[in-house]
């Protein structure tokens, strides 16, 4: 492509690979959907195609709910790639754990508000984990990733999306997970509403006994 200079490769996951490059003069990601060998081609192609262009999508729709979201520059449906606007900053993921009480508290609860503004739009982000949001230089919190979102208003999703999170908070900021995600929920409530945060929260405890009550199964 042209104007495109790779300068290193970030990550390779399991769905795509994450670039950092300079196009016209300025930093970019790519992210890219490469062939999967084990897929029929066809299906290979529908799916990596539908991902391509779903992501942007969803992208751009956080940016109209008013949720900070990298710019995509392209997207080009022939590479199956996205070439989007590269978040100068910090992982929160590295960053929660370096910050004092105060400062870790303000954080979640502006990353509440972020879901929260997802949410009330009718929104979801699919993988809530701290590997997704990045505090830029400038102290704007962005959310990134939302290759597993959909756009969906049932409480239900929106359970499972707060869940996952609580859940990675337990596993990747064990010390501090209770508080944190407490903090998280003021600040989703602070823009949702009281009442449907008591409801949402509700939804949390039936999903986290509805995973209990499998796992006694499992070991009966
Ligand atoms: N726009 C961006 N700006 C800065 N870093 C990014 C950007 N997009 C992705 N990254 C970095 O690359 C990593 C992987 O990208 P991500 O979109 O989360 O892909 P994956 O689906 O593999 O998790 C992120 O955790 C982040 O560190
Ligand atoms: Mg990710």
């Amino acid at each position: 492509m042209d104007n495109l200079i790779i300068l290193k490769q970030l990550q390779k996951g399991a769905e795509a690979t994450i670039s950092l490059a300079n196009w016209y003069e300025k930093k970019v990601i790519i992210k890219s959907r490469k062939i999967k060998k084990y897929r029929h081609p066809q299906l290979d192609e529908r799916i990596r195609r539908f991902r391509t262009i779903h992501e942007p999508q969803l992208i751009y729709e956080a940016k109209k709910a008013g949720v900070p979201t990298p710019t995509i520059f392209l997207v080009d449906t022939t590479n199956m790639l996205i070439i989007m606007e590269f978040i100068q900053g910090k992982q929160v993921k590295y960053l929660l754990p370096l910050l004092s009480k105060t400062e870790r508290s303000k954080l979640c609860f502006k990353i509440g508000e972020l879901v929260g503004k997802l949410h009330f739009y009718g929104l979801i982000h699919g993988d809530l984990t701290t590997s997704n949001m990045i505090l830029d230089d400038y102290d704007k919190l962005f959310l990134i990733d939302f290759g597993l979102g959909e756009k969906q208003n049932e409480l239900e999703s929106r359970g499972v999306d707060l869940h996952l999170m609580k859940r990675g908070f337990q596993s990747t900021h064990n010390q501090f997970a209770n508080a944190s995600f407490r903090d998280v929920m003021s600040g989703y409530s602070n823009v949702i509403g009281e009442p449907f945060t008591t409801n949402i929260l509700e939804k949390i405890q039936e999903i986290e006994l509805r995973g209990r009550y499998v796992e006694e199964r499992k070991l009966k």
